[in-house]
This record gives structure tokens, C-alpha cells and sequence, in this order.
């Protein structure tokens, strides 16, 4: 069985350009992988919380002392963690929301990097600990020019912290397929959007 963790993080259920790049490639590859599981965290539809003063306390409480409580404050990132473990592939479709990403998904990120579960530190270094996995990064953003070398390119703070991000935690084959201009013209959308179904097809490894 191939498990898929699809992570969707656009505040649009409907017309959302990076929610429809991540139904593309899901169907790229249910029809890959006939055994395909696929486990989904709507960040929209069901918010995740922020982290609190006792998830944070527990974070740092080592197993051996824990209590109840501090157990159930870290349930829910215990429980997304697995998730994440448990993943092969891993799909994250996201929109640039004033240069960053969406606030929902920093919630699942506060969530799941956590040290002793998803890297370690020896007093000098850090180490990733969640490796293994192909992570799928699919955007969309309203205006152009936030590639690298272009004018807007130090205003991308969702493409970069996200590399960094999955690279902290041990995940260093992640791929990013962009479509930028979302809120031009239908014509240039739709032709910028098969541009990247393109590109998503061929950041799958060949059969
Ligand atoms: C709250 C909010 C903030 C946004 N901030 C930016 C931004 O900083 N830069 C940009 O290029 N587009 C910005 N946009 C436009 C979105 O990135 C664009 O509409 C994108 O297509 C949204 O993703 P979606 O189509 O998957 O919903 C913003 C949109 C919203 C709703």
C-alpha cells in the first residue's frame, strides 16, 4: 500500500487554484498506485488549534514524566506526527497569503515539528528524523515575479520557508510546481494552470 497525506490549506473550498494543482496530481497518482490510501487534513474545513502553553510543556517534558495532562495537550501533534511518519508521498497544496503561507497551515506546522519526534538536537546540531518521503509542493499566487531572479523574489516567503522547512525535518526530495497570476484573466490562469499540470507530471519519477 502507498499512503498519501494530502494537505490542503487554502481557505477556498471552491475555486481555489492550488486545491485544483493538488486534485491533478492526486488523480496522477491514484492512477499509479491502484493501492493508494489517501489521508487528508482539510486545514480549512477543519482548523487545526495552535499550539498552547501545555502542548509547548510537553514538547519539552521527556516520556518518562509526562502526565495525563500533558499527554492530552500533545494528542493532537502525536496524532499528526503518525500521520506524517506514516506518509510515502506527501502533498501540500498552499496560497500565498500576504507573501507567507496561510495561518492554518503554520498551525499544522507548530503542530508537527517537534524535538525527540521530527528532528533532534546533540547540543550542536539538528537532525532531521522524518526522512524517506516524496513531498509535493503545489502554489498559487495572485501576483507574478516570485521566482528567483525576478522582481518579487524576496517577497516569496512561502516557497523558500518551506524548502527550509521540510529540509529541517529530514524531507529533501520535495518538488514545487507554482501557478502565479492567479487573479489575472481566465485565459492566462487556465493556460499558466496546464503549464503546471506539465510540470507536476514530470516531477513524478518515470514508471
Ligand atoms: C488573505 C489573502 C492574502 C493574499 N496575499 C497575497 C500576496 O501577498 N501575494 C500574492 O501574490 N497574492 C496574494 N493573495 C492572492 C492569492 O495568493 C491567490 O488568490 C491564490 O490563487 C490563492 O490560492 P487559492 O487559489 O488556492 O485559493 C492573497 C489572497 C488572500 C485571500
Amino acid at each position: 500500500m502507498t499512503t498519501l497525506l494530502r494537505i490542503d490549506a487554502s481557505a477556498r473550498a471552491t475555486g481555489s487554484v492550488s486545491r485544483a494543482l493538488g486534485d491533478h496530481l492526486e488523480g496522477l497518482l491514484k492512477a499509479r498506485h491502484a493501492d493508494l490510501h489517501v489521508v487528508r487534513r482539510d486545514l480549512a474545513a477543519a482548523p487545526l488549534p495552535h499550539i498552547g502553553q501545555e502542548t509547548i510543556a510537553g514538547y519539552y517534558t521527556p516520556a518518562a514524566d509526562m502526565t495525563d495532562a500533558l499527554r492530552g495537550a500533545t494528542a493532537l501533534s502525536d496524532a499528526l506526527i503518525g500521520e506524517l511518519r506514516a506518509a510515502d508521498i506527501v502533498v501540500v497544496t498552499v496560497p500565498m497569503y500576504n507573501f507567507s503561507i496561510p495561518s492554518a497551515l503554520k498551525a499544522w506546522i507548530d503542530q508537527i515539528v517537534r524535538i525527540g519526534h521530527t528532528f533532534s538536537y546533540d547540543g550542536s546540531s539538528f537532525t532531521g528524523l522524518v526522512g524517506g518521503k516524496k513531498v509535493h509542493v503545489l502554489c498559487a499566487y495572485g501576483a507574478a515575479g516570485y521566482q528567483p531572479g525576478e522582481p518579487f523574489a524576496a517577497a516569496n516567503f512561502v516557497e523558500p520557508y518551506l524548502r527550509f522547512l521540510f529540509g529541517f525535518l529530514g524531507m529533501t526530495d520535495v518538488s514545487f510546481v507554482g501557478v502565479e497570476a492567479t487573479t489575472g484573466g481566465a485565459e492566462a490562469v487556465a493556460a499558466n494552470v496546464a503549464e503546471a499540470e506539465r510540470r507536476i507530471a514530470a516531477s513524478l519519477p518515470a514508471i
